[in-house]
């Protein structure tokens, strides 16, 4: 037998938003709002930051699980947000990203053969993270209720096999906007709990939050609820709060015997996130909330914005997100998104994200980035209103 690429290598699909950038990034002119960026560069503190931590010799090996003093500055920033008390010790790891907390996650998780129920739209990374462990993801969407998306637990219940083994979900949602509720995660708990399951949530948006009292209030944590017995792991990331997506650098908090485990894991795929920037994030923990609420107040004036300009097309549905940056309105024309991105891009050089990238029940809209520069919203709106005529 001639060698070949591992059959779950070639099992997990190519990224149809990637797909769409490649043309895109052969272009000129394109108003780029597929990629899942902020346009604004890491505020000065942090980089001035990292240049410190260089200076001061945080250029060596770390801990696997990362820093102490970071993982203990992390354990504070869940007290001051969430008023939940974690052992930095023992339940926290940071990761290089949240990508790299998700894979973490789980290996530790899953066996060749294993399920993993997703909901639906989602970034597809925590489905193909799942094939490349060799186990199935089996995505359940999302139903869209009124204007509000919710869970169907019939349809979770219904999906449920001997070898089902996690739940992954994602609040706030890429793509939806979707901020699950007290009483939403609540039942998310009860739901895993009954059926000894692992419940993942991917929080890396919790700080882009719309729906609370307050702009900085974060959306909801699951830690929140669950005790540090739960079968509950979070991932995070540095990258979306405070505009550090090219530091690599995340985090993960979970039970004790599986935080335990990845920790030794981790050695062997990354061994340790960067070390300065590691040291350079302690200072973020620190500093970081009145840069996150300027942008924050920008965010979501372009989330208005889009969403009136939106309402004025014909043919489009869009519920009003609570959180993350993005729109993902459906559009009567775009019933295959993949051809309608690519005609919108080719003719108007606009570039969204399909929406069957997303999986289970994304086909049918389109995912906009609005955390982009407002003229480029602006440009963007005013040619897609133009291509929809
Ligand atoms: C839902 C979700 N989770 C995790 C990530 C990972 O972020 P990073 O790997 O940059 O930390 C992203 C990035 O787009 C995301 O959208």
């Amino acid at each position: 037998m001639p060698a070949s690429v591992a059959a779950s290598a070639l099992a997990v699909p190519h990224s149809r938003i990637r797909e769409l950038a490649e043309i895109a990034m052969s272009m000129d002119g394109v108003l780029k709002l597929y990629f899942g960026e902020s346009s604004v560069p890491t505020p000065d503190y942090i980089k001035r930051a990292a240049q410190k931590a260089m200076a001061d010799g945080f250029t060596f090996y770390t801990e696997n699980a990362g820093l102490p003093s970071l993982r203990r500055g992390l354990a504070r920033y869940y007290k001051e947000q969430h008023n939940v008390e974690l052992d930095p010790a023992a339940e926290i790891i940071v990761t290089a990203s949240g990508v790299q907390a998700l894979n973490l996650a789980i290996r530790c998780l899953l066996d060749p053969g294993d399920e993993a129920l997703v909901l639906t739209p989602a970034w597809p990374n925590g489905s193909a993270n799942v094939r490349l462990s060799n186990a199935t993801p089996i995505e359940v969407a999302q139903p869209l209720i009124g204007d509000r998306y919710g869970i169907d637990f019939a349809a979770l219940e219904a999906a449920l096999t001997p070898r089902t083994r996690m739940l992954l979900y994602t609040s706030p949602s890429n793509p939806l906007g979707w901020v699950a509720t007290v009483e939403e995660q609540q039942k998310l708990l009860d739901f895993a709990r009954a059926h000894d399951l692992w419940l993942m949530a991917d929080e890396v948006y919790e700080r882009l939050n719309f729906s609370g009292p307050k702009v900085l209030t974060p959306a909801p944590s699951i830690l929140k609820l669950a005790t540090r017995d739960d079968a509950v792991i979070v991932i995070q990331s540095f990258s979306k709060a405070w505009c550090m997506t090219g530091w690599r650098l995340g985090w993960l908090v979970g039970r004790r015997d599986l935080v335990d485990r990845a920790t030794r894991l981790n050695e062997f795929v990354v061994s340790h996130a960067t070390s300065f920037s590691q040291k350079a994030a302690e200072t973020v923990l620190l500093w970081g909330e009145n840069v996150l609420c300027e942008m924050l107040v920008k965010l979501r004036e372009n989330r208005d914005f889009c969403l009136a300009a939106l309402a004025k097309m014909p043919g489009v549905t869009v519920p009003k997100p609570e959180g993350a940056f993005y729109l993902f309105p459906k559009f009567a024309r775009a019933a295959d998104s993949f051809e309608f991105c690519k005609k919108l891009l080719l003719d108007a050089q606009v570039g969204l994200a399909p929406g069957v990238a997303f999986g289970n029940g994304g086909e049918g809209s389109v995912r906009i980035c609005y955390a982009a520069d407002r003229p480029i919203l602006e440009e963007a709106m005013a040619r897609l209103s133009l291509f929809l005529k």
